[in-house]
C-alpha cells in the first residue's frame, strides 16, 4: 500500500553552510523552516577560530532566523595548525563550540587556513578525546598526484585510520561520505565514528555532472563518484545503522560564481531538504527508517536530546523555485525548476 505521508520527530541538519551578512540573510530560513537545529560549518571568508567569534556569528544567525524561534545553530570552531586546546576546552565547556571541524589545507572552499598536517593538531585532538568533543572530518586528502575521485578513499588510509588507532576513544564525524569505502570503513569501526550524508550524494552520480555537458551546479566536494558509490550510500543510509546521519552540507554560491571558468563547488539544497531525503527513502522503501536517520542518530552520536516538535511529510508534487535571493547573490537551488514528488507541510 502507498504511503500517503509520514509523521516524524523533528529533525536536525548536522552540517550546513549559512554564509554571513546578505547570504546569510537570504538563506537561514530554508534551514531553520525544517530543522530543530544545525550544525553550522565555520570556514566564512575569515574562519571562526574562538568562541568570541562562534558567540557573535551565533547571534547574527539567531538574528536572521527569528521567524523560526525554535531553530538553534549549533556552532563549530575552525581548526588550524596554531589553534590552541585551550580555546576549544573553554568555548566546548561554554557551550558555545558544540564540535570542531577539520579542513585539510585546501581542500575546500575557504580552507587554505585549514590543518598542513594531522600531527601538527594532535594536542587539540588529545584534549578533544578526553573532554568527549566531537571532531568533524572533511576527509580527503591534498596532493597533486592523487585523482579527484581517490581522495576519499586516500584519506581513509593515509590519515583516519591512523588517527583512530591514534585516539580510539575520539568522536569523530567522517562528513559528507561519498565512497562505498567510506561506507565500508565507517560501518567496520568502533561506535565513536559516524558519518554525514547528503541528499545530493544519495541522488547524483558523476554522470549527473559530466554527462551532455558540465552542470556547474552539482559541483561539490567531495566531487560525486560513480553509481556503484552512490548505491553503497544509500543502502547505508537507510540501512537502521546508527552511524549514519542527516548532513545536507548546503552550500550556497551566487550563480556567477558557480556558472565561470573556475566555479565554485558546494551545492545549495537547503530549501527541499527534507523533501528529496524523504523521497531516497521511499523509493528505498525504508520510509520507517527515515525518522532514525533524520531526527535520533545524529543527536544520539552527539549526546544530545532529541527534538520534542513533529514534522509531516506528505507525498504530493512541487516544482523547485528556478533562483533563489536577488541581484548579484542570486542562487540556483539544486533541482532548480525540477518537480519533486514530496512536501513538508509546515504549521
Ligand atoms: O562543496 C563544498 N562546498 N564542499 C565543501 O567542503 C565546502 C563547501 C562550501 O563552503 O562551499
Ligand atoms: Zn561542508
Amino acid at each position: 500500500m502507498t504511503v500517503e505521508s509520514i509523521i516524524i520527530t523533528q529533525p536536525d541538519d548536522w552540517h550546513v553552510h549559512l554564509r554571513d551578512g546578505e547570504m546569510l540573510q537570504q538563506v537561514a530560513n530554508y534551514t531553520a523552516r525544517q530543522f530543530g537545529r544545525a550544525i553550522i560549518m565555520p570556514n566564512l571568508p575569515v574562519p571562526i577560530t574562538t568562541a568570541v567569534m562562534a558567540a557573535a556569528y551565533r547571534e547574527r544567525i539567531v538574528q536572521a532566523t527569528q521567524e523560526h524561534s525554535n531553530f538553534q545553530p549549533l556552532m563549530t570552531a575552525y581548526l588550524t595548525d596554531t589553534i590552541e586546546p585551550q580555546e576549544i576546552t573553554t568555548g566546548f565547556a561554554s557551550g558555545v563550540f558544540t564540535a570542531a571541524k577539520l579542513y585539510p589545507a585546501n581542500a575546500t572552499t575557504n580552507s587554505a587556513a585549514g590543518v598542513s598536517h594531522i600531527k601538527k593538531i594532535y594536542p587539540v585532538l588529545e584534549t578533544m578525546q578526553d573532554i568527549g568533543m566531537p571532531l568533524l572530518v572533511h576527509g580527503e586528502v591534498v596532493s597533486d598526484d592523487i585523482d579527484i575521485f581517490d581522495r576519499e578513499a586516500a584519506f581513509i588510509d593515509q590519515t583516519m585510520l591512523p588517527l583512530l588507532k591514534d585516539m580510539p576513544e575520539l568522536k569523530v564525524v567522517f562528513e559528507h561520505i561519498t565512497t562505498k569505502d567510506a561506507v565500508d570503513f565507517v560501518t567496520e569501526q568502533g561506535d565513536n565514528l559516524a558519518a554525514t550524508i547528503t541528499v545530493h550524494h544519495l541522488q547524483i552520480n558523476r554522470n549527473d555532472i559530466l554527462v551532455g555537458g558540465i552542470k556547474p551546479h552539482l559541483y561539490c566536494l567531495p566531487v560525486a563518484k560513480r553509481e556503484l558509490h552512490r548505491l553503497a550510500l544509500r543502502k547505508a543510509a537507510t540501512s537502521g545503522s546508527a552511524k549514519f546521519f542527516l548532513g545536507t552540507d548546503t552550500a550556497p554560491h551566487a550563480i556567477g560564481d558557480k556558472e565561470s571558468a573556475c566555479g565554485c563547488a558546494g551545492i545549495f539544497s537547503a530549501p527541499h531538504a527534507l523533501e528529496n531525503y524523504v523521497q531516497v527513502f521511499d523509493e528505498e522503501q525504508a520510509l520507517d527508517q527515515f525518522e532514525n536517520f533524520a531526527s535520533k542518530n545524529g543527536p544520539v552520536f552527539y549526546g544530545l536530546p532529541v527534538n520534542q516538535g513533529k514534522i509531516t511529510l506528505k507525498r504530493e508534487s512541487q516544482q523547485v523555485q528556478d533562483r533563489i535571493g536577488q541581484d548579484h547573490l542570486t542562487i540556483s537551488p539544486y533541482k532548480a525548476g525540477e518537480s519533486i514528488p514530496w512536501r513538508l507541510l509546515v504549521e
